[in-house]
């Protein structure tokens, strides 16, 4: 016999629920969303559960999602074809520009944000535009994403997002943004982003792993926290209205000191390999896939992330509305 008796163990998760410090909450979550020209819904292999989306079916996606709670996505394009500069990111009909727009006619309520980076649209996979020698040319790739920017906002979006750690990536896309008019569309920066081998699925799905060379060089060292905070003060200074850390789950401490020095919202993300690792450890019934979901993004709050981007964005919404977390 239980030394608990039902009634008191009612008392005790109540009591539990009276006295929790962190809550998971439907209203900080964004879902990402991979949209394609293809005409077919197809899973992603390196990201059980997540699927690359035609344009045609983008809507009743983000329908299910809208119905659960969710008020944010954050868009990846997978171009029809790359090019030494990534034309398609600034093209009137590029995959983002098309897809913000059809999103923008059905859901006039709903936060769009989109990712400003080029290694998913250039045939050498890096985050900007090369020089002779190879290296990333600075002020060419700040003209290009400005550029790029600019035809993000004339589609409809609410955030962009840049994730090229280009220095000066802000202060160019404020200063491009208000001089057209855009002065009331903002700034999520990829302001910490380390040099991480947990965008590995996310590489595999997008198709953007450098052909040469590697990140580091503009990405950050996993062990510093302190090019951390220079580089998320510097971005508040520049504009940004919003700054994220990425990858999440490994630099919890990055977000807490983040959000104790800046006086911005912070977003976490938890990236495409901290997913996959969940998935597949729950797929071979290591793990619980519910559970290690739920403590891993409360662990992440709990840091102090004010918003967290996650795969999961569908699948916590459907259990906190189902229990409180
Ligand atoms: C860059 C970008 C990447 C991710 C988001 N934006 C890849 C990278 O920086 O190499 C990774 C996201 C993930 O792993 O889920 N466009």
């Amino acid at each position: 016999m239980s030394l608990i008796k039902p009634s008191r163990l009612r008392r005790t998760v109540s009591i539990r629920s009276l006295v929790r410090e962190t809550r998971l909450s439907i209203d900080n979550l964004i879902r990402p969303i991979f949209v394609t020209h293809r005409n077919k819904c197809l899973e992603i292999e390196s990201m059980p559960g997540q699927f690359y989306y035609p344009l045609d079916e983008i809507e009743k996606t983000i329908e299910g999602s809208i119905k659960l709670g969710i008020n944010g996505i954050i868009l990846f394009g997978i171009p029809s074809s790359k090019d030494e500069i990534g034309t398609d990111t600034i093209r009137e009909n590029g995959i983002i520009q098309k897809a913000v727009k059809k999103i923008r006619g059905s859901f006039p309520e709903l936060i769009i944000v989109t990712d400003v980076c080029f290694c998913q649209y250039t045939t050498h996979g890096h985050c900007g535009i090369l020089n002779h020698n190879g290296d990333i040319d600075i002020i060419s790739s700040l003209k290009q994403v400005q550029k790029q920017a600019l035809s993000h906002a004339d589609a409809g979006v609410d955030f962009v997002s840049p994730s090229c750690m280009i220095d000066g990536m802000v202060q160019h896309i404020r200063e491009s943004l208000d001089n057209n008019g855009f002065e009331d569309r903002g700034i999520l920066s990829y302001a910490v982003k380390y040099g991480s081998a947990f965008y590995g699925p996310f590489r595999d799905a997008v198709d953007s792993s450098p052909k040469d060379g590697d990140r580091k060089t503009y990405q950050m060292d996993p062990g510093n926290i302190r090019e951390a905070l220079k580089e998320a003060h510097l971005d508040e200074a520049e504009g940004a209205d919003i700054i994220m850390v990425k990858p999440a789950l490994p630099y919890l401490d990055v977000i807490r000191e983040v959000k104790n020095q800046l006086s911005c919202p912070v977003a976490a993300y938890q990236v495409s390999g901290e997913y996959s690792m969940i998935k597949a450890a729950a797929q071979n019934h290591w793990i619980d896939e519910e559970e290690s979901m739920i403590e891993s993004l409360l662990g992440i709050k709990r840091a102090g992330a004010d918003i967290i981007i996650t795969y999961f964005a569908d699948a916590v919404a459907k259990i906190i509305r189902s229990r409180c977390y």
